[in-house]
Parts: structure tokens; C-alpha cells; sequence
């Protein structure tokens, strides 16, 4: 059995983008996919104060419901993520979870997860909300296997053939690759490299000036092994090879 866990970025239970979002994973076995919804007013989220303690601490310092949220997407098997557009964004409920979980783009913490994107727009917002998620999700290491909007005009979220055709191609890739090891892909290769330059500077800079902090994402890069290695691909694969290699 694997876990699907979808975040709607929507308060709107029965809206347009949980309604696209069912019709993919409707087409699931229910045998083989155990699939959990989750919406922005299911978790307390406090604002983010800016203080920066995420990135040294690799948690945030407030006492809200982010923790259960973020466990609720790392031990999903395939990550679905997904919003309307607002004002050609996604929307503020959805950026403030991005927000909190920024050290997550530092570290790939989503460890080469499949992700879905979606959206739902009225008129104009085709890929002004896909096109930002898919960036964040693979600056996240999250391995981004379909993304797709659906309008209202041109007519997509209504029209039965289309819908038929995109849900079918996303479930079938979802029952593919929530079944197979995490891949990489050449967007986070394309990261990889800088950030882990990035983290080694954090180092060198908390040796030089004799700091009193820990540097929780270089502790998170080098416990997981990351550190070792110059390519993610090549982390992966000794990851799923390697059961020992903290997750
Ligand atoms: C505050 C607000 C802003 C919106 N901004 C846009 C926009 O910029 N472009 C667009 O095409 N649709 C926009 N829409 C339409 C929604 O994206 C569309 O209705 C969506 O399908 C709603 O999804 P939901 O039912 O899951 O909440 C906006 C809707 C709202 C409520």
C-alpha cells in the first residue's frame, strides 16, 4: 500500500481544485493507494516572523501545526500539491506553508518524492501558479512527475474528454512512480551542486568567526550522507540501496 498525501492550497472542500484533484485520484486502486486530503484550515499555521531559526534549527520555534503537516507530506510515497490561482499566484494559505518550510530548499528534503502540481485558474492563470510550484517543489528535491492546470475558460474543468485524458495520463504516472526507488531529475541536478557550495560556506563561516550556533542544514546535508556526493542522482542511488542512511 502507498501513501498519497494532497495539500490543497483552497478552503473550498468541494471547490474546483479538490474537484480535480479527486478526479485523478479517483482512478486509483484503492487496494494498491491510501489517499489522505488535507486544507489550509485543517492546521493552525502561525504567521512567519522572519526570524531565521529555521534555517539554524532546521524546525520552526513557533508551537503551531507545521510539524504535523510536514510529517504528513515525508511519509507520504507520492506528494500531491495543488492551488487555485489567486492575483496569478498561488494562493496566501499555500505561500505560507512554502514559507515555513523554506529550509526544505536548502537541504532537498523531499529526498527525490514523486510530486504532482495543480492548479485551477479562471481565465488567465494557466501556468502562474504550475510554473512557480514546479521550481519550488524541485528546489525542495521533489521530483516533479505531471503538472497541469485546468481553466474554467477555455473550458477544461467541464469538458469530460479533457478531463479524461489528463487524469488518466497523471494516474497512470502516479501508479508508476509512487512503485519505483526516487529518482532525480536534471532540475535539481542543476541545484545540486550551488547548494551544497552554499552549505559548506555555512560551515566555513561559523568555524571563522568561532560561532556559538549549529548550522542545521549542513548537519541535515552531512547526516544524510548528501555531502559525499556530487550528483543527487548518485545519492539516491545509494540511498534506496542503503537502508542505514538517516531519512
Ligand atoms: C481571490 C481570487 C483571485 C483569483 N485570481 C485569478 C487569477 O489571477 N487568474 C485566474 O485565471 N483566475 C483567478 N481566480 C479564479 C480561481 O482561480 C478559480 O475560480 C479556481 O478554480 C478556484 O478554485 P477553488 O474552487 O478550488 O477555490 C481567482 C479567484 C479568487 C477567489
Amino acid at each position: 500500500m502507498k501513501k498519497i498525501f494532497v495539500l490543497i492550497g483552497s478552503r473550498q472542500k468541494k471547490g474546483n481544485t479538490a474537484g480535480f484533484a479527486k478526479r485523478i485520484t479517483d482512478r486509483l486502486d484503492k487496494e494498491k493507494f491510501e489517499v489522505e486530503y488535507a486544507f489550509p484550515q485543517d492546521f493552525n499555521i502561525a504567521p512567519c516572523m522572519g526570524c531565521s531559526q529555521c534555517f539554524v534549527r532546521t524546525n520552526c520555534v513557533n508551537r503551531d501545526d507545521l510539524n504535523l503537516l510536514h510529517e504528513k507530506i515525508l511519509e507520504s510515497d507520492l506528494f500531491i500539491i495543488a492551488s487555485p490561482v489567486y492575483m496569478h499566484y498561488f494562493t496566501a494559505d499555500l505561500k505560507l506553508i512554502i514559507d515555513k518550510s523554506s529550509w526544505w530548499a536548502h537541504t532537498f528534503r523531499l529526498q527525490g518524492k514523486p510530486v504532482v502540481i495543480l492548479s485551477t485558474c479562471g481565465t488567465n492563470g494557466f501556468d502562474t501558479v504550475t510554473k512557480p510550484l514546479g521550481e519550488i517543489m524541485s528546489y525542495m528535491g521533489g521530483n516533479v512527475i505531471a503538472s497541469a492546470n485546468a481553466a474554467m475558460i477555455p473550458d477544461q474543468l467541464d469538458n469530460e474528454e479533457w478531463m479524461e485524458k489528463v487524469s488518466g495520463e497523471i494516474a497512470g504516472r502516479i501508479n508508476k512512480y509512487a512503485y519505483i526507488p526516487h529518482e532525480s531529475n536534471k532540475y535539481i541536478e542543476r541545484t545540486f551542486p550551488y547548494m551544497k557550495a552554499s552549505v559548506q560556506l555555512q560551515k566555513e563561516h561559523k568555524e571563522n568567526s568561532n560561532l556559538d550556533i549549529e548550522f542545521g542544514e549542513y548537519n541535515y546535508w552531512r547526516d544524510t550522507g548528501m555531502l559525499n556526493y556530487d550528483s543527487f542522482e548518485d545519492y539516491l542511488k545509494e540511498k534506496y540501496k542503503c537502508k542505514e542512511v538517516v531519512v
